[in-house]
Parts: C-alpha cells; structure tokens; sequence
C-alpha cells in the first residue's frame, strides 16, 4: 500500500514496484491525517507492506507552521506506525538530510547522530523515532534533495524545474553555495527501495545518489546541459533570505545499504541527465 502515490517520489515507486499486488492511494481522497480513515483503509485491503511517502516538505513554512509539519510528519506516523506494528505490517518510511546540522565534514552514516537545526528536520526526527520505537518490521530511509519526473507535489516544484523557470521568465538566479549535498534521482530511488523491502534487513538507511555538490554547483550543471549561460551566481546563505536553517553539509554515507545487497547509485550527474533527457528538456 503507498500512500501519496502521485507525489514526486510516489509516482517512480509505482512503476517500481509493479510486481507487487499495489495499493495506490492519493491525497485528499487518502488523508493520513484521519487516523479513523487509516485504520478502516489497513482493515479493508490488509497490506502486507505500507510505503509512506506523505510529508509536509516545506521546509521554511514549517518555521512559521510547525504544529502542521509536526502533524503530518511526526503524530500521523505515530499512529501509522502504532497500527502497523498492531498488525505485524511492514512499514517503509522517509527520512531527510536535514535531521543531521552540518558540522561533521564527512558523510553522514547511520550511527551518527542527529541534530536538526530547522523545524522540518525536527519533525523527520520526530517521525524517525516513533516508527523505531513502535514498530518491529520498519525501513526507515533517509534521502536527500530529489528531483523526480512528478516535481514535488509539497513545494509545487523541484529544484531542476525551478531554477529552469526562473531563467526563463529572466530573473537572476543567485543560488547558494555553502551547502552542500546530493541531490537524488526519484527514478534511481525507487528502484534501490525494491531492492531494500526484498533483503527484509530491517532498520535505518542512508540512500542518495553518488558525489556531492553545492546548490550552486548543481544549477551550474543544469545549464551546462541545457547548454546555456544564465545570469547565475553564488551566495552565501546568509545573503538568503530562507527562514529556516540548513546544513552546510548534509551528504549521506550509504554503506550500509551497499552491504545490505541495495545496488549502488549512479553519480548524481549521470542521473541528473537521465532525468532531464526524460522530461524533455534536452533531446
Ligand atoms: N523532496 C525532497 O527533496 C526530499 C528530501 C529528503 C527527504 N524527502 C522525503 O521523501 C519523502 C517523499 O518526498 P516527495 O518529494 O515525493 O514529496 P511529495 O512530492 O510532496 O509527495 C508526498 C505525497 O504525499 C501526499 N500527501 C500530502 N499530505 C498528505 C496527507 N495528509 N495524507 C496522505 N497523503 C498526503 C502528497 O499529496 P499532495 O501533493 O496532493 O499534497 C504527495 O502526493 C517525504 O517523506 C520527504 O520528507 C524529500
């Protein structure tokens, strides 16, 4: 059963996992935050694996909103996870780069610990926590900065679609480059998801694209591909107005999910072209 089977990384995960008897269900008609609707929908089709990709991802709205983002990430996956773990349900649930602040300047691994600087990261920890302590069977997985064919349904875009609009209405593009990440493929995800729900290695995974960059480096080489110099620039986050904080440097370690038997990613450049060849916007 997926929950939010049209958002950005849902919509990969169908195709995905088109083996599997699916369960796809989509926001408003599905509303995790009706605990009495979730528990009839878990009654009535008996999932053996419940995928929850439902979050609230606006990440400085949940600055100036944090009861809305602690609902949606934190409280209804208490109670998701509470109901699974009442059934022996699988529950597959995602996670952020923004749980971590920074400081370390090496990737991120599983046992390191969090420490989110913004209310976003909060409420992904908070949500982390409750499925670890409520259920047996859970994957928990972290992921970072996605781009995906859907754009994410959350924030109204992704990153790749918007700055690609930004250049062609003719705005600057003034993009930060003190932060660094990965940004990872829907597409690539989803499969790796498969292969992790087969291993039935329970727990917590780090799972993003291969190399790093600055946001800065990554619209670089968006318009390196598209073949085009735009009015584009570097910025410190300081200079950005964004009203929640982020890490400078969230990049995740994803051995485990390696020695677990999950294949590796591709570079995220590798991907970045795949994704941009498949919506279009090169031949
Ligand atoms: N996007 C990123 O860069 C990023 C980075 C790190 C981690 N993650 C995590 O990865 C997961 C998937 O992200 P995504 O980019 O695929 O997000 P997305 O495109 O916003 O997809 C979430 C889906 O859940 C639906 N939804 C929203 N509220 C719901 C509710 N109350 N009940 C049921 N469904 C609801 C959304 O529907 P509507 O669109 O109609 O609201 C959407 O279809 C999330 O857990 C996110 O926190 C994302």
């Amino acid at each position: 059963m997926i929950i939010g089977a049209d958002g950005q990384l849902g919509s990969d995960l169908v195709p995905a996992l088109k083996n599997h008897n699916l369960f796809c269900l989509t926001y408003p008609e599905f509303d995790i935050l009706r605990t009495d609707q979730v528990e009839e929908t878990l009654n009535a089709l008996n999932p053996d694996i419940v995928i929850n990709t439902a979050a609230y991802n606006r990440v400085d709205d949940g600055e100036e909103f944090p009861l809305d983002a602690f609902r949606l990430n934190a409280l209804a996956v208490r109670d998701l996870a509470r109901m699974c773990s009442d059934r022996d349900t699988e529950l597959v649930h995602f996670s952020s780069d923004y749980v971590f602040d920074g400081r370390k300047r090496s990737p991120y691994t599983e046992e390191d610990s969090p420490s989110p600087l913004n209310v976003y990261g909060l409420t992904k920890l908070a949500g982390e926590l409750f499925v670890r302590n409520l259920c047996r069977r859970y994957y928990i997985v972290r992921t970072s900065s996605l781009f995906g064919l859907a754009g994410c349904m959350g924030k109204g875009h992704n990153f790749v679609d918007l700055i690609i609009k930004r250049q062609e209405e003719g705005h600057p593009l003034r993009i930060v480059d003190d932060q660094r990440m990965t940004p990872t493929s829907t597409f690539e995800l989803a499969e790796r998801i498969r292969a992790l729900i087969e291993t039935n290695a329970y727990g917590l995974y780090h799972l993003s694209s291969r190399g790093d960059c600055t946001w800065y480096e990554y619209a670089g080489e968006v318009f390196h591909l598209l073949g085009i110099a735009p009015d584009l620039s570097p910025i410190n986050s300081g200079d950005y107005l964004a009203r929640a904080r982020r890490p400078a440097y969230s990049v995740l370690d994803n051995g485990k999910a390696a020695r677990t038997g999950v294949p590796e990613f591709s570079h995220w450049t590798e991907a970045l072209e795949n994704f941009m060849r498949k919506k279009g916007y090169i031949g």
